[in-house]
């Protein structure tokens, strides 16, 4: 048989999903497990984007225009004016989830073996879509006990050369919660300057910030607008993972001419998906103020609780849904996959992401995980209640 690719050998499983296995076997021995491994929102999606697909007046379920369309893009300009971000429908273009605008981003900026520098603990899926595109990840590391702010400017220039293309961050942050501030902004601006660099901002939890902080988009920082490539998808903000639309919006005309011919390539982004899209954007403004409170109340709920347990601790996250809390255990891989396969409380366990696959060193993490607060506040309350019953079984066993 000939051998697969050297590509597939080296891209990461999905550190999210790779406990799967391990949850099945749980589930099928009966066991009722409360998912705090995954952004999956349990929120309904808005009844507006609901009858827009229950009411499909199409006799023929067609491709769309590869850039997706126009009405869409429309009224995402108007969504994006409500944040100062000034755009036209021609800067903005539709990709099936925010992903394959992170997948199109880096086969039209990155030439094989070109580097770009990634903030950590970050979204594992950067690293599965850098390998796609041949490119390398170099991180600079933040830390839980700085709350996951942005690491020192020097981090980033020593790491500098000159493959170099380019800096990717997430804003608010999946997986640490955190808002970079003005001033951090206006360094990375000043970074990207400086160097000539691309800016990939994945700005697709702008909707979840739960502080006063304001939020800067990187389409708000002054001298780089040819530089910023920025990520965004309507997945989290409606709840609709499951249409698989989200956008590539850059002022770059090069690259979006660029970016154009590997839409080409696949024809178009998802017709049904789009018609869900562009009702929801009409989504009443009550929907996503409930949404928002909503989350608030996870977040202390969560935050309060896992502080409450002996020997963890998360920082407050600041927006998006996910904290990285550390826990009392050396190996939280081996934890994680202890609650699923070893540990039941009443026939209920927690299922966690262990945080070692959001970071490229394996020795950062260790004993660290994201949790997601996508449940409502009775199952995360007793998901808290059981994570502390499992950490006091496993620091027992021995
Ligand atoms: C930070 C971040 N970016 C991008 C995505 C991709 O989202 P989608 O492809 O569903 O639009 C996700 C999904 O979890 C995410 O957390």
């Amino acid at each position: 048989m000939p051998p697969i690719s050297q590509r597939a050998e080296l891209m990461p499983a999905s550190p999210i999903r790779k406990l799967v296995p391990l949850a099945e076997a749980a589930k099928a021995r009966g066991t009722k497990i409360y998912h705090l491994n995954i952004g999956q929102p349990d929120v309904p999606t808005p009844q507006v984007g609901l009858d827009a697909l229950r009411h499909i007046d199409r006799t023929v379920l067609e491709y769309s225009p590869s850039d997706g369309y126009r009405s869409l893009r429309e009224k995402l300009v108007e969504y994006y004016a409500q944040y100062q971000i000034k755009l036209s429908p021609d800067e903005i273009i539709v990709t099936t989830g925010g992903s394959e605008a992170v997948l199109f981003a880096f086969m039209s900026c990155l030439n094989p073996g070109d580097e770009i520098i990634v903030p950590e603990p970050a979204y594992a899926n950067y690293m599965a879509f850098a390998i796609s595109a041949g490119a390398v990840i170099r991180p600079v590391v933040s830390t839980i006990e700085q709350g996951f702010a942005l690491p020192d400017i020097a981090e980033f220039e020593r790491l500098i050369n000159e493959r170099t293309r380019g800096i990717l961050i997430c804003n608010p942050n999946n997986p640490t919660g955190y808002l970079y501030t003005r001033k951090e902004m206006d360094r990375i601006r000043d970074l990207v300057k400086r160097y000539d660099l691309f800016l990939f901002s994945d700005e697709v939890y702008r909707e979840f910030i739960y502080t006063g902080s304001p939020y800067i988009s990187a389409c708000h920082l002054e001298g780089i607008e040819e530089h910023v490539v920025l990520i965004d998808s309507l997945s989290k903000r409606y709840s609709e993972c499951g249409i698989r639309i989200g956008a590539l919006i850059t002022k770059n005309r090069k690259l979006r001419d660029a970016v154009m011919k590997f839409c080409q390539a696949r024809l178009s982004p998802p017709l049904l998906g789009q018609i869900v899209a562009e009702a929801s954007i009409d989504a009443p403004r009550s929907y996503s103020a409930e949404v928002y409170e909503e989350y608030i109340e996870r977040r202390k709920c969560l935050i309060d609780g896992l502080n409450r347990i002996p020997g963890v601790y998360s920082p407050i996250p600041m927006g998006a849904f996910y904290t990285v809390a550390r826990l009392p255990v050396e190996n939280s891989d081996d934890f994680c996959a202890w609650c699923l396969s070893d540990f039941s409380y009443e026939g209920e366990t927690v299922m966690m992401a262990p945080a070692s696959g959001f970071y490229s060193d394996p020795a950062y993490g260790r004993n660290e995980v994201r949790i997601a607060y996508v449940l409502n506040k009775r199952d995360l309350t007793r998901a808290l209640f059981l994570l502390e019953k499992a950490l006091e079984a496993y620091n027992s066993r021995k």
